[in-house]
């Protein structure tokens, strides 16, 4: 995918990939499925619309001045252009990226917030220069889905279910800090080294093998978090803006304080991470009687699982809930995005069809933030930020709730359900004799090592 993402002007100056510039006719049939794969691309990213640069967030200028009761389009483009304009001059270009420094002195680890020799490691063209050393490891790897602002909109996006995640907004949903605050960058290698496992974000664990590529997951980490705050800023501003609370000037010191924010933001995420008890060791009798009474309290009123997940936790409740991401352009701008009249209004803007985010069907099993017992009990306590999936009540400093006991039994009621079939998990009764099936799961999860210790 590396080529499409090079070539500045595919239509005048086109940079052929070399696979088609090095072989000879008979071998290019033999190519033919890769040519035509190739060829298509360039079909449908269009003469002269391959300029390698940041999108303006118009979705996000579209749905603030709508939910001002304003759907003069002018005014919105306004906004979206004039805030793309601060972000650059604050941040560079997707060639050239930047660190505003300047705007930041005396702000508490502000600097130390991105490392900017991995953002331009990890930005700009695929290549390498004189030192041998290869760039632009974000379009080699992340673009096609993630797109090139970091927008979630990349070529393949609107195939993918759940769609890439859109960094502007600033919210991540596997970490492990509380709602509201940032990951860590821990949370992000963790993220690219194990990929989503059950949605299309792949592992990138296999650049860990080679002395050449160890290194990269860590320098796109960074970039991600500059695009991110990149994005993020964005967004503050053109919301200044469509509120006309900010003229935008570069001077502004209302928009050099959004900056200043954000980046205070990331800044402090590492300080802020939730810790997780060591999980209660168990025989595998003692498991069976806590998972059983996890089932209990999955069932309860209290947790209200059940009503999400479905009784059996096969993802049958009756949540027909978006996501934030989602929310943001339908909901804020007065659009209802069941309805396939209004939210086609936001298409031309850059939405994608709005979709449904299911409650997970916990029998498959293929948990998103890690499957051992520390991640789920982390991901109970925590929710899925940006999802419906909400973090469980904790009896932690006198509030009410369920106490550390009580939330392992459910972690073990959840690990219990991903060993069974499918099909027995349909039933809305879940026999004792699943649960018996989970002493696999038991001895598997007494196998695995140092739950939490690094994580
Ligand atoms: C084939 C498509 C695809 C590619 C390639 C891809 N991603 Fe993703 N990525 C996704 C999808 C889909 C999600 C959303 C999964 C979800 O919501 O559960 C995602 C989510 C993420 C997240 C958010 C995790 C969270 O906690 O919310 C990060 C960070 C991320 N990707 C980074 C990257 C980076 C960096 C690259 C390139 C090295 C990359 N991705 C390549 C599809 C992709
Ligand atoms: C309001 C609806 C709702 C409630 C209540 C709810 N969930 Fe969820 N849950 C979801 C959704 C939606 C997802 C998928 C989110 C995503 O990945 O986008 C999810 C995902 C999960 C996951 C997958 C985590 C991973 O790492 O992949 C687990 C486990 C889970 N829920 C357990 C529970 C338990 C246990 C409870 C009760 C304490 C609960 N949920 C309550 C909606 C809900």
């Amino acid at each position: 995918m590396t080529w499409f993402a090079t070539s500045k002007t595919p239509c005048h100056g086109t940079r052929v990939p070399p696979v088609i510039l090095n072989t000879t006719p008979q071998r290019l049939l033999t190519l033919l499925p890769q040519t035509t794969v190739i060829l298509l691309t360039f079909f449908v990213a269009g003469c002269g619309s391959a300029k390698i640069e940041y999108r303006p967030n118009e979705l996000h200028a579209v749905s603030l001045h709508r939910e001002q009761g304003d759907e003069d389009h002018a005014a919105s483009k306004e906004s979206s252009i004039r805030a793309a304009a601060l972000a650059e001059r604050w941040f560079g270009t997707a060639d050239s990226p930047i660190w505003p420094s300047d705007l930041l002195v005396g702000a508490a680890g502000a600097n130390e917030v991105v490392r900017m020799d991995d953002v331009e490691r990890s930005a700009g063209p695929v290549g390498r220069g004189n030192d041998r050393i290869e760039r632009g490891l974000y379009r080699k790897h992340c673009v096609p889905c993630h797109g090139i602002t970091g927008d979630g909109r990349g070529l393949a996006a609107s195939m993918l279910a759940p769609y890439p995640r859109d960094f502007r907004r600033g919210t991540f949903k596997f970490k492990s800090t509380p709602t509201g605050v940032k990951p860590t960058r821990a949370d992000l290698v963790r993220t690219l080294h194990d990929g989503i496992p059950g949605t299309s974000m792949p592992s990138f664990a296999a650049l860990e093998l080679s002395k050449e590529f160890q290194n990269d997951i860590e320098s796109l980490v960074e970039y991600v978090r500059f695009l991110s705050i990149r994005g993020e800023v964005e967004r503050r501003l053109i919301a200044k803006h469509a509120r006309g609370e900010s003229q935008l000037n570069p001077d502004d010191e209302s928009a050099i304080e959004v900056v200043r924010l954000v980046v205070a933001n990331w800044a402090s995420a590492e300080t802020k991470v939730l810790p997780i008890p060591n999980p209660p060791e168990l025989t595998p009798a003692q498991f069976e009687e806590s998972a059983k009474r996890g089932e209990e309290w999955f069932r309860s009123e209290l947790t209200a699982c059940a009503k999400c997940h479905g009784p059996s936790g096969a993802g049958d409740g009756n949540s027909q809930d978006f996501d934030d991401w989602t929310k943001d352009w339908t909901l804020l701008a007065g659009i209802d995005p069941k309805k396939k009249s209004d939210w086609k209004e936001m298409k031309p803007f850059g939405a994608l069809k709005p979709v449904i985010d299911k409650p997970r069907n916990l029998a498959w099993g293929a948990f998103h933030g890690g499957g051992n017992r520390q991640d789920l009990f982390r991901r109970l306590v925590l929710g899925i930020e940006g999802t419906p999936m909400p973090p469980i009540a904790r009896a932690i400093n006198g509030n009410p709730g369920l106490t550390d006991d009580e939330i392992w039994d459910l972690v073990h009621y959840v690990q219990s359900l991903s060993r069974v079939t499918s099909s027995r998990v349909t039933s809305s009764r879940v026999t004792s004799s699943r649960v018996a099936s989970s002493k696999s799961t038991l001895d598997d999860t007494m196998r695995s090592k140092p739950e939490g210790a690094a994580e």
